[in-house]
């Protein structure tokens, strides 16, 4: 959830570490953003600042406080867990004797055993929070005369839960040491400098190299070297691996909000996940295959796992890989699979969707799965990341780095993903020939420019925010396809507009939620085509009915859907989309603008909603 910089270079202090740092942070702003802190290392020793709130409160501290220049330095942006948001629980931690400076992602469990044992030594932490207690028995270590890098792997063995811990010591101005559990730490290798960051956002302006490491590490970092090692000290070697994402990619590039660029850069996004996906005979591919095809032959039944928007991803994915694989397909949220004593064996595909490939209740349930036998397909935006490297097999997202926290183009290059694996699976066990296959893909590579259509009538989609300025209250209603649209429309609204929002299907109205149905409550429709006429007589149904109860009703449909245009007050159109299954590519998107500008209109931070964070890795 917190995000973590590091930065070590080679030659006299200059003001380059912090500098590092603080942009890194600027780039990992959105993984928690309830303070911000950096400390570093120079001539005189260590220098911390922290603020409470915004990196822009640390940048204004730091105006009319500067640091020294120094050699290393290592910087944290807060979404708090232990302690609340303040200055003083604010990361770096320090020690009581001043050595030792600590930045922390993730949650240690037996901190109570560890604050008990540090009031038994005469030490009483100034923060509510567990990271002061680790850097306190850290710098107790240090004392003992162990090095840094034993003292961390003695300490990381004794931590119970989840953490990402990078440490300076005074004593030491030539390294960084950090340790990684069940959180997320990826290293920057450059030239005669090295860098460490929560992901490869934090530091992919100053390289492409970097170094993705396995569970339970710490790795040790110079100028000129970088050290892995278990938390037993045996030697490790990591993997290396490039970084495809651009930094143009991480920054604003002219749009108001970083959500909107995302938005805008949806078309891209499916257009770079379907890139060089067929070999030359026309057969499909994945990106990091490990699952042999005779197991996924045998596959009787798929599950995925997931949380928010991504698990609405898994819902598409069951409509499109059931009707083309004659799979059964079952959708979970991640931490309800983990916890319920699944059925799942070596007959099952566990497919986790995640767009930072961190999120903990999707990790815990891939985690789950595999004890259990099954084999799980990962289908990830972030490279590096830990599902990635924990799955039997990957299919990457590449969407680029989706910076705002409300899932955008990662949402709509995940369902990308769902079609590719449904028809790479439907191809593989003898459902489709490859030639239907190829049909299907030709659909897919239209859909850009079918994206880029709705995108050209954004202004009407913000008109029609700006008039809901007032609404309290807005429903979603959708069928087959739609329905897990209309539980993303709702989603977004909630968390970016802070309004109640309910997404249901539309069949279930009449089985109580009509009930809500008031004069003028704005109900959006996700209409299906009119070319599948049973479904679409349904939905315009559901569309005549709120409308007879006064709801103010605003229709997605397909153009020249007359039929859905008579019952609405509003009508969004989309482009005629073939086949029904990919139509979500396109309806979510007015859905995603709608409640971006609803946020804008009044006042809230579309890209850093309250109490969320990008990145979830607490349970
Ligand atoms: O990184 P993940 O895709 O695993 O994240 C899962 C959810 O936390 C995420 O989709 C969340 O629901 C978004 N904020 C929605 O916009």
């Amino acid at each position: 959830m917190c995000g973590i910089v590091g930065y070590i270079g080679a030659g006299n202090p200059s003001s380059k570490p912090e500098e590092v740092v603080l942009e890194g942070l600027a780039r990992l702003e959105y993984r928690g953003y309830d303070s911000a802190g950096v400390a570093v290392l120079a001539m005189a020793g260590l220098a911390v600042a922290k603020k409470a709130g915004r990196l822009e409160n640390l940048r204004e501290e730091l105006e009319e406080h500067p640091l020294p220049h120094s050699f290393a330095a290592i910087g944290h942006t807060r979404w708090a867990t232990h302690g609340g948001p303040s200055d003083v629980n604010a990361h770096p931690h320090v020690s009581a004797d001043g050595r030792v400076a600590l930045v922390h992602n993730g949650i240690i469990e037996n901190y109570q055993k560890l604050a008990d044992e540090l009031s038994a030594a005469g030490i009483t932490p100034i923060s509510q929070t567990d990271t002061e207690i680790v850097a306190h028995h850290l710098s107790l270590l240090l004392a003992a005369g162990l090095s840094l890098l034993e003292a961390m792997c003695q300490l990381a063995r004794r931590l119970e839960g989840s953490f990402t811990l990078v440490a300076l010591d005074r004593e030491s101005p030539e390294e960084i040491v950090a340790a990684r559990r069940n959180s997320p730490l990826v290293v920057g290798l450059g030239e005669g400098e090295n860098f460490l960051g929560s992901d490869v956002a934090a530091f992919v302006g100053y390289t492409k190299r970097a170094l993705e490491l396995g569970q339970d590490r710490i790795v040790r970092l110079s100028p000129t070297k970088v050290e892995v090692v278990d938390f037993f000290g045996t030697p490790d070697s990591g993997r290396e691996f490039d970084v495809d994402w651009d930094i143009n990619a991480a920054v604003k590039g002219g749009y108001a909000t970083f959500m909107d660029k995302e938005i805008h850069e949806s078309p891209t996004a499916v257009a770079e996940t379907l890139r060089g996906r067929t070999t030359l005979d026309g057969h499909l591919m994945l990106d990091d295959m490990r699952i042999r095809e005779d197991v996924l032959r045998s596959v009787d039944k798929i599950i995925v796992v997931a949380c928010g928007t991504a698990a609405y991803a898994g819902h598409v994915a069951k409509y499109a890989i059931e009707h083309w694989c004659r799979i059964p397909v079952e959708v979970e949220l991640a931490h309800e699979f983990r916890y319920r004593d699944p059925v799942v064996n070596e007959k099952t595909l566990v497919v986790a969707i995640s767009q930072s490939g961190e999120t903990m209740d999707t990790l815990m349930a891939i985690r789950h799965a595999r004890e259990q036998g099954s084999r799980v397909l990962a289908i990830v935006n972030t490279h590096g990341s830990t599902i990635a490297r924990e799955s039997d097999a990957v299919l990457y997202t590449h969407a680029g780095p989706e910076v705002a926290v409300a899932s955008t183009k990662a949402f709509i290059a995940q369902i990308t993903a769902c079609y590719i694996l449904g028809l790479y699976l439907a191809e593989l066990r003898g459902n489709k020939f490859v030639d239907e296959v190829a049909t299907y893909l030709d659909e897919l590579t239209k859909m850009p420019g079918r994206i880029e259509e709705v995108l050209e009538a954004e202004e009407e989609v913000r008109a029609l925010a700006q008039s809901m300025a007032d609404a309290t209250s807005v429903l979603f209603l959708g069928r087959h396809v739609g329905f897990p649209v209309a539980l993303e429309g709702a989603l977004k609204l909630k968390e970016l507009a802070y309004i109640h929002a309910e997404g249901f299907a539309a069949g279930e109205l009449k089985h109580g939620p009509i009930a809500l149905v008031e004069e003028n409550l704005p109900v959006f429709v996700i209409v299906p085509t009119p070319r599948r006429p049973l479904l679409h007589s349904k939905v315009v149904s559901n569309l005549q009915e709120v409308r007879a109860r006064g709801a103010r009703t605003i229709a997605i449909a397909e153009e020249g859907d007359e039929e859905a245009a008579k019952f609405a007050d509003t009508v969004i159109w989309v482009p005629r989309t073939t086949p029904t299954l990919m139509m979500p590519l396109v309806t979510v998107v007015p859905l995603q603008i709608f409640a971006s500008e609803l946020a804008r209109v009044k006042g809230y931070d579309v890209d850093k909603p309250r109490n969320l964070a990008k990145s979830v890795t607490v349970e």
